[in-house]
């Protein structure tokens, strides 16, 4: 079946989803591209996609399901029968329900999942003392996706119609474990290392920042993404929150062995 247009749907707020499904993509050269990002809130708004069109999801892993604002986000999305590939990017420790629940949502909008991945991203709470799958997606993990998305290309290619496309067994259970509840906490703030920049206000994928006197975090709105953290300059935001410090550290201890990219085509 031929395919008139590839759109990129990523809610990544550090970056690591957008990564995978860019480098999928690249390897299906020819068709036009075009992003509907989903990680600010200025990006959503209600979409429809035709069935001549592609759709390739990327989205975090937050404690072992998708994370609940990019949920909320991709309802805002509507298929008509609509090819689709689900990315779920996660910090090397599992993805366990993920994927599942990535395609039933997909699903529910009329999208057809047939293909599916799970890649590993640096961990959103990874620092320069407690590395976690620090710098993924790497080259190697990039040249897996690029390799994927030819496969997909060829795959759709063969294709006579959708009908005979069926999206392969995904691990994961159905009814989902439950997710972790939301976090009453936000990232800390070293006052004297704050510049007022306001690069942290930008990259916040929920407003949940402002700067009046000095930078101050909504704790009802903030994910702890960590979008924030990471793009500091000066270093001024950190993980100051005791549970989450120990969480980096048990992940910094035992999530060492590197996973691969999982696969399902
Ligand atoms: C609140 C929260 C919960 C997370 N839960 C998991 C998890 O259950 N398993 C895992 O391996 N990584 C987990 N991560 C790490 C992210 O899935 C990982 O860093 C991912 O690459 C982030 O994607 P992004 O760069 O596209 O935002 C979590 C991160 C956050 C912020």
């Amino acid at each position: 079946m031929k395919i008139s247009k590839i759109w990129l749907v990523p809610f990544s707020p550090t970056g690591s989803s957008r990564k995978v499904i860019t480098a999928i993509a690249a390897a299906m050269t020819g068709i036009p591209s075009e992003e509907c990002d989903l990680t600010y809130a200025a990006g959503v708004g209600r979409r429809r996609f035709g069935p001549d069109e592609l759709v390739i999801i990327g989205v975090p892993v937050y404690a072992g399901r998708v994370a609940p604002l990019a949920v909320e986000r991709l309802q805002t999305l509507q298929g008509d029968r609509t090819p689709a590939v689900i990315v779920a990017t996660y910090g090397n420790r599992d993805f366990e329900d993920a994927l599942v629940e990535l395609r039933d949502i997909a699903r529910q909008a009329s999208f057809v999942p047939l293909a599916a991945g799970a890649f590993i991203g640096e961990h959103s709470f990874s620092g320069a003392e407690t590395p976690i799958a620090a710098g993924r997606p790497d080259g190697p993990d990039l040249a897996i996706a690029e390799a994927f998305g030819a496969r997909i290309g060829a795959r759709l290619a063969a294709l006579e119609t959708l009908d005979a496309a069926c999206c392969p067994d995904l691990p994961g259970n159905v009814p989902y474990r439950e997710g972790a509840p939301p976090l009453p906490l936000t990232p800390a703030l070293v006052e004297a290392a704050c510049t007022k920049c306001g690069i942290c206000l930008t990259v916040c994928p929920n407003e949940a920042i402002t700067l009046q006197e000095k930078i101050a975090i909504d704790v009802e709105r903030c994910i702890f993404c960590c979008a924030c953290i990471k793009s500091c300059p000066e270093e001024a935001l950190v993980i100051d929150a005791a549970p989450v410090r120990q969480v980096r550290q048990w992940l910094h201890e035992h999530c060492t062995a590197r996973r691969e990219p999982q696969l399902y085509l």
